[in-house]
């Protein structure tokens, strides 16, 4: 694809994104002691979301392929997801959300998208989004994974570090609050969110060959 097809091409995927998510929101109020109970569960409900230009740069410093398998960890109402589907050739894009209002939100949109575009869904293509603790949750093929790890504890940030050293595929971790993976860190890029830029931590295993 040429540069001016790969703007215009962005430019329809950003459009059509905006347009399925007119009207929802992942910024939803909590009933009296909701958050604190979660936490005691290692659930952070707090939520904010990456910019999509930031996603793209994020995309642009990865190297994906149709084989590839990737997660976001705390999905909010599915949005990266769907971005890693439209602009990269993953096989599976799933999120993985403890809050059933925004799980419910993401899976809306994603049947709007099955209905619409079939075509994006050949070769066993998959656009998921689940509800749960993902902690809990089997991740193991993963070979990207994302979370916006912002407010998470560091008992959870360490737990996580261990899940994703058992992943025997993962070729990248992105997350927003340094880890301590085994896999090594390959750089810090800058990125944009709702709430202001944050840091996002790139590690990225060689490929086994
Ligand atoms: C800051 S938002 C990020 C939304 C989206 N991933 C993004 O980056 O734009 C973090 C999300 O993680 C979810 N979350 C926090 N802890 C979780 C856990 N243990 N399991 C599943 N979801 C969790 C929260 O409910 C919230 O929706």
């Amino acid at each position: 694809m040429g540069n001016e097809a790969k703007l215009e091409f962005d430019q329809i995927c950003e459009n059509y994104i905006n347009a399925l998510y007119q009207g929802t929101t992942g910024f939803i109020s909590y009933k009296a002691g909701e958050k604190e109970a979660n936490a005691k569960n290692n659930i952070y409900l707090t939520y904010g979301e990456i910019l999509y230009p930031s996603v793209n740069t994020l995309i642009e410093h990865l190297e994906i392929n149709n084989q590839d398998i990737f997660y976001d960890l705390g999905s909010g109402i599915g949005k990266v997801a769907l971005q890693f589907l439209l602009k990269t050739p993953v096989k599976k894009a799933y999120g993985i959300e403890a809050s059933d209002g925004r799980h419910q939100q993401a899976e809306k949109v994603y049947r709007t998208v099955r209905q619409e575009f079939p075509e994006l869904f050949s070769g066993d293509r998959e656009l998921k989004s689940s509800r749960g603790n993902f902690l809990e949750m089997d991740i193991s093929d993963a070979t990207i994974v994302y979370t916006c790890s912002t407010c998470f504890s560091d008992e959870l940030l360490n737990s996580l570090s261990q899940v994703f050293d058992r992943c025997p595929n993962l070729k990248y971790i992105l997350s927003m609050k340094e880890l301590s993976s085994k896999i090594p860190l390959d750089r810090i890029i800058e990125v944009d969110c709702t709430w202001d830029k944050s840091k996002c931590h790139i590690y990225s295993r060689p490929v086994q060959v």
